[in-house]
Formats: structure tokens, C-alpha cells, sequence
């Protein structure tokens, strides 16, 4: 693909200017698709369309909506749309926070489908398609559609441009036909994606799922061997491309395991054999972070040894809170954390803290390396990155992970403590058995964890996706 043209569309933007007291700061989102994305356009340039959501976007941008990023050190442009209230409410937090979220994710929380929302969901769509028309400089360039914000932008990008290479991946599971089938509007969904050159998924579950769900609801030719949709005679390949994270080459910049360990405990006023677990998350019921923190009251019931000794650290970023099912369920959190402190706390001593704020990437890894677990018990996960961004911090070969079976980072990490979230007295015992590891059999774990995220790092991801793309594109030159 050397010399193509590279556009990304995502909702979530890289970079947010936000005005503080101190003037104009630049902020990274938690999101894992910025995470995973961000380094692949630093090294192949471009233009990144993203919805303009910092609160000093606006005052950053030249007069075609452009800033080059990343501040310091530009590498790419990012070309910002401004949505009106309207349209983020019923496109953003409607449609796609409210109804394909949680329609994807099998987490029990009930979808909820409004016509208003999905109008404005089709209208932003068609607005961001047009941005990728306008800021496209060649008829056939590789367009990244980036998650469920956009399910029917390959449809409307391919109508315009019929030569464009148009690649999405789907950054969240895909359910099974009888759960996506609740979808007042599935068939447009389904047709707007069959858009798409290339549609990836974290799993092959996913892309199974997706294949019976076109299998049910639409007239198309599949052939499951090749794993291809033929729809409008257009031909969509559905691959899984499992994403992954820039693997850090040195952790030079950052401080020692050592003064991490000392620092964090200092800083909690916690003693230096003080046993700590970190969990890092949005604040957001896919998380499992309910279920994380019984199964840590549960490890203090059957180990009461370990009251007074071990400390669940938990970050969790704010995360959609205008939306009730948020709100709500921030207040479950957080009452949550009260009853068991109280219960098991003493004086100085908490068994969890909760840090429910924004962190930045070198706060979290001073947490990282500073904790002897980690654990990641979401109830569905696409990938869920912060499992493989704490083996990468882990360059002492130390500490353990603790990870939801129902992520698609278990299907990779074998060497973690698998286990079922919802099942309690499971995830307890994990954790128990994982402070009290061994430290041969840490390492060893760790070792073998660390070389398959190193290798399968995020230009892996992208550089497999591009490479199909530059042979579809081949063979379609060779066939007109
Ligand atoms: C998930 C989604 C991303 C999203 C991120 C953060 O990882 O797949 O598309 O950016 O959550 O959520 P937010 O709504 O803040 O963008």
C-alpha cells in the first residue's frame, strides 16, 4: 500500500484539547481503539476524522477543522466534525451507547432502540461519510472505518467512492443472530457494514457470529470456507485480526519496579509488604468490576489472613455518565466499595481503593509495576488491551494476570488465571492463588506472555489487515 492514501474514521478522537485552569491542555482518551490505532497512523501519516469533543477543540484547529497531531511531534493530521447536542445525544449516546452496545455485548443490560436515535445515527453517519469524501484526495484510497459509530459509513464512503479500499473492523463482540436479531434495524446495519472490502473482529467467534447473522436476516451469498459475503455483487472478506498494543521497546522512562513498589505504597500510606491488585477500566458495566470486587470480599472471607494485607487498587475513568445505566451504575459501584470497607477495614486500612478519575498512561503503568495482580474480569470484552498493557509494563517478569474468559485477550493469553467472572468463589480462589504465586511460576508465565504480545504487537494487527487490503486491491486492478 506504499504511497495510498490512509484515512481513519472513529468517534472517539486521539488527541482532545480541553480548556483548564491553566490554560489549553491536550488529553489521550481511555479508549481502546485510540490506544491500538493511534500508533499505526504515526507511522503511516495520513488523516484521522474524529468527532471534536475536547471543550477547546474548536479555538485548535486551522480553518478546514485540521490540527496536526501529535502536538509536540506531528506525524498525521486530524480533521475534527462538531456534532450539535442533538446529534451526540441521539447518534452517540442513543444509538450506539444505549442500543449497540449493550445489543453486542452480552452483559444483561437490555438495549434500548429509539427512532429518534437512530435517525440521528443515519444522519452523523452520512456526515462523517461526507468528511471522508471531501477530505480524500485520490478516488482510491484505503479508508480504516474504526467500531459500532459507524456500522453504516462503509455503505455510504463505497456509494461515493466505488474504487475505495474500505476496511472495518469492529472493535466489540458480535453477538449471535437470535441477540442481534432484536435490532429494529438490523438489515440496514448488516447492508451498511457489506459496504466494507475487509470486516474484522477481534475472534473467529465474532466473525462466525457475524457470518450466521447475515446467514439469517439477508439474501447473500457466503462461502464460509473463504470466509466471504457476496451482497449487491460486492465481495466482503470477514477475517478476525486480534489488536494489540505499540510494545514498549525499553521502560528506560519510566521508574524502577522497585521505586514504583516503594511509591505507590508510600502514597497509601501502606507498608512495603503490602500485597496490592490494580484493576484498570472505564467506569462501565461490561467491566465486571462488581463481580471483581466480591470476588476480592470472598478471597478476605476465606483468607483472613490476608485482611489488613492486601489492597485491590481500582482506576476506573468516568465513562458516558449523562446515560442513567452509567449513573446507576457508578452508585452500585461505589456502594459496593463502601459496605466491604466497612466491613473489612480497619483504622489506616481499606481492602479497596477507588480511584474513579482520569489517569494518564504513566500514572496507570507506575500502578502496573507496583502491583503483584491484575485483574481484568470483564463480563464480554472484544479484546480488552489493559490485560496485555500490564504484561507489557511487567518487565521485572513479575506479578499476575487474572482474566475473564469472556475476553478476547483469553483466547491469546494462556497463561493467565482464566476465569468466569460471574462465577464468585472462582475468581476469589484465582486471586488468592495468585498472591501467593510462586515467584518461578510467575516469571515463567510472564516470560511466555510477554514474547506473544511483543510479537503480535499492533503493527502486526495493522500490517495483516493491509496486507489482505493490498491484495484485494491487486487483484481487483488486475480484474478491471
Ligand atoms: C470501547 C469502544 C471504543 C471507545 C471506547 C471508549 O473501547 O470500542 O470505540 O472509544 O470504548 O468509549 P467512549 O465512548 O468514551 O469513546
Amino acid at each position: 500500500l506504499a504511497g495510498d492514501e490512509v484515512l481513519v474514521v472513529s468517534n472517539r478522537e486521539p488527541y482532545l484539547h480541553m480548556r483548564t485552569r491553566n490554560g489549553i491542555e491536550v488529553q489521550r482518551p481511555a479508549s481502546g481503539l485510540v490506544t491500538a490505532v493511534e500508533p499505526v497512523m504515526r507511522a503511516c501519516s495520513g488523516t484521522w476524522i474524529a468527532h471534536g469533543s475536547g471543550s477547546a477543540d474548536k479555538e485548535s484547529v486551522d480553518r478546514n477543522d485540521r490540527v496536526p497531531v501529535p502536538p509536540n511531534n506531528p506525524a498525521y493530521t486530524l480533521r475534527r466534525v462538531w456534532l450539535s447536542r442533538e446529534e451526540e445525544k441521539g447518534y452517540y449516546y442513543g444509538f450506539a451507547n444505549e442500543g449497540l452496545w449493550p445489543l453486542c455485548h452480552i452483559a444483561h443490560v437490555r438495549p434500548v432502540f429509539r427512532s429518534s436515535d437512530w435517525e440521528q445515527y443515519v444522519a452523523v453517519n452520512q456526515r462523517f461519510a461526507d468528511a471522508v469524501v471531501k477530505e480524500a484526495r485520490t478516488d482510491d484510497p484505503v479508508v480504516l472505518v474504526q467500531d459500532y459509530h459507524f456500522a453504516l459509513l462503509p455503505r455510504m464512503v463505497r456509494d461515493a467512492l466505488p474504487k475505495a479500499t474500505i476496511i472495518t473492523f469492529w472493535h466489540i463482540p458480535w453477538s449471535n443472530p437470535e441477540s442481534f436479531g432484536i435490532c429494529p434495524w438490523r438489515e440496514e446495519i448488516l447492508e451498511g457494514l457489506l459496504g466494507s472490502t475487509i470486516l474484522g473482529f477481534h475472534t473467529p467467534f465474532h466473525c462466525k457470529n457475524f457470518l450466521e447473522t447475515v446467514d439469517r436476516y439477508l439474501e447473500t451469498r457466503i462461502e464460509h470456507e473463504a470466509s466471504t459475503i457476496s451482497f449487491g455483487g460486492k465481495l466482503t472478506q470477514v477475517e478476525h485480526y486480534p489488536i494489540s498494543i505499540a510494545w514498549p521497546e525499553q521502560m528506560h522512562d519510566q521508574p524502577g519496579i522497585e521505586e514504583c513498589r516503594i511509591s505507590v505504597r508510600e502514597e497509601h500510606g501502606l507498608p512495603a509488604d503490602h500485597l496490592l491488585g490494580i484493576g484498570v477500566d472505564r467506569l462501565d458495566y461490561t467491566k465486571g468490576i462488581l463481580e471483581r470486587f466480591q470476588a476480592v470480599e470472598r478471597m478476605l472471607e476465606a483468607h483472613s489472613n490476608l485482611v489488613g494485607k492486601f489492597t485491590m487498587i481500582q482506576i476506573a475513568a468516568p465513562s458516558r455518565s449523562s446515560l442513567e445505566e452509567y449513573q446507576n451504575f457508578e452508585a452500585r459501584v461505589r456502594a459496593m466499595v463502601q459496605r466491604i470497607n466497612a466491613r473489612f477495614g480497619s483504622g489506616n486500612y481499606q481492602p479497596i481503593i477507588l480511584k474513579a478519575e482520569h489517569h494518564d498512561a504513566d500514572q496507570v503503568n507506575r500502578y502496573f509495576r507496583a502491583a503483584e495482580v491484575c485483574m481484568v474480569t470483564s463480563l464480554h470484552d472484544g479484546m480488552n488491551l489493559v490485560a496485555k498493557e500490564y504484561i507489557a509494563a511487567r518487565d521485572d517478569e513479575r506479578g499476575v494476570l487474572v482474566l475473564s474468559q469472556f475476553t478476547g485477550a483469553a483466547r491469546e493469553l494462556h497463561e493467565a488465571l482464566l476465569v468466569n467472572p460471574y462465577h464468585i468463589e472462582q475468581s476469589a480462589e484465582s486471586l488468592y492463588r495468585a498472591v501467593t504465586m510462586p515467584e518461578v511460576e510467575q516469571r515463567d508465565r510472564m516470560r511466555s506472555m510477554r514474547s506473544l504480545v511483543k510479537d503480535f504487537n499492533i503493527y502486526r494487527w495493522a500490517g495483516r489487515m493491509l496486507l489482505d487490503a493490498a491484495r484485494l486491491r491487486q487483484r481487483e486492478r488486475i480484474m478491471t
